[in-house]
């Protein structure tokens, strides 16, 4: 089956592009009270790759707007270690195709050990989702660029209006990606060009955005083949801040207010010792001139416009170095073996 690129050169940026779309149909078939997360003591949520990221950004949602204790897991490690099952608790599983090997292997794991479970799954039919007690079906339709891009942002909504159970409050949303979509590509491409020739980028964040730089620094990694770390900002004067050089490149993420000064400390930390900061932020940093400023939005909001520029940005320094975006090497889309 051959999906149309319409008047895309890549999948990858025809999917990014249909993101705002994408938004409004999961907040329409949104239903109230479909699930409710409350009745459970705890949350265990199981993935890989980047359905693993939208786990480790909703921990803290659920921890902090629930009151649930939330642990996130890689399905292959989930898998072959001792799990101690907490009382009422529930498994979700997150996953676009369905079918990742660690991950089915997971929830059955979970079904054996009498655990509810809720799968996120985009493919109908899948075989995850016909493992799980419960399902909700992401609605990104076919996605073909290995790099995940709408599936993520599909996942991490559904997953917010399931904590929220309210969908007026993203109903600005579609909106809000557009107007990146539109306003923002000049700021992208100019960081794109600062970026491209790099062996090396590192990502600072903290809380939500550390988990948001998570994702950034796998969507560089796999499609531009550039070595990309995330570090929770706090982390890097046990280690990392030894690998900064001279224009080393260190992209910030800052959006969360309360620990906003603690994350411009330490931009100013590897600042000094000669970086070159880009910061992504929702509020003006004075005292750095490399940034890329966004909406400020609600907090279970405020992710969507972030993570977009960073799909943008892999996809502009992908394009740059003229690598093969829509199929990179020695990924798949789908890792249906172990
Ligand atoms: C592969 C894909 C990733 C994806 C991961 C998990 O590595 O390239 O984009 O995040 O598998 O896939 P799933 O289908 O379970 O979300």
């Amino acid at each position: 089956e051959i999906e149309d690129k319409g008047n895309f050169d890549y999948y990858m940026l025809k999917e990014i592009y249909e993101e705002p779309t994408i938004i409004e149909k999961t907040i329409c078939n949104f239903t109230k009270n479909h699930f409710d997360l409350t009745r459970y003591n705890h949350v265990d949520i199981v993935a890989c790759g980047s359905s693993y990221h939208v786990g480790l950004l909703v921990k803290y949602w659920i921890e902090q707007l629930l009151n649930i204790s939330t642990n996130v897991e890689i399905a292959s490690e989930y898998r072959y270690k001792k799990l101690i099952v907490q009382d009422n608790s529930l498994t979700i599983i997150i996953s676009q195709s369905g079918e990742t090997a660690d991950s089915l292997a997971a929830i059955k794991i979970a079904k054996i050990l009498k655990i509810p479970t809720l799968a996120i799954v985009n493919v109908i039919d899948s075989s995850i989702a016909r493992e799980a007690d419960n399902i909700i079906y992401t609605k990104a339709g076919k996605e073909v660029s290995v790099a995940t891009t709408k599936a993520y942002i599909a996942q991490l909504l559904s997953m917010a209006l399931l904590i929220e159970n309210n969908k007026a409050l993203f109903e600005g949303l579609p909106k809000e990606l557009s107007h990146i979509i539109d306003n923002k590509m000049e700021d992208i491409t100019q960081f794109a060009y600062q970026l491209y020739q790099s062996e090396h980028i590192y990502f600072l964040g903290r809380g939500v955005d550390y988990a948001i730089a998570m994702e950034g620094a796998l969507k560089i990694k796999e499609i531009s083949y550039i070595h990309c770390e995330a570090y929770a900002a706090g982390e890097i004067k046990h280690g990392t801040i030894a690998l900064i050089e001279k224009n080393t490149p260190v992209i910030a993420i800052v959006t969360d207010n309360n620990i906003r000064e603690k994350t411009i400390s330490n931009m100013k930390e590897v600042s000094s010792r000669g970086a070159n900061v880009l910061a992504i932020t929702n509020e003006d940093i004075l005292d750095f001139n490399n940034k890329i400023i966004v909406n400020k939005l609600p907090m279970i909001i405020q992710p969507f416009n972030i993570i977009l520029i960073l799909q943008l940005l892999a996809f502009q320094i992908a394009k740059l170095k003229g690598c093969s975006i829509d199929k990179p090497k020695n990924l798949a889309k789908s890792v249906t073996v172990e």
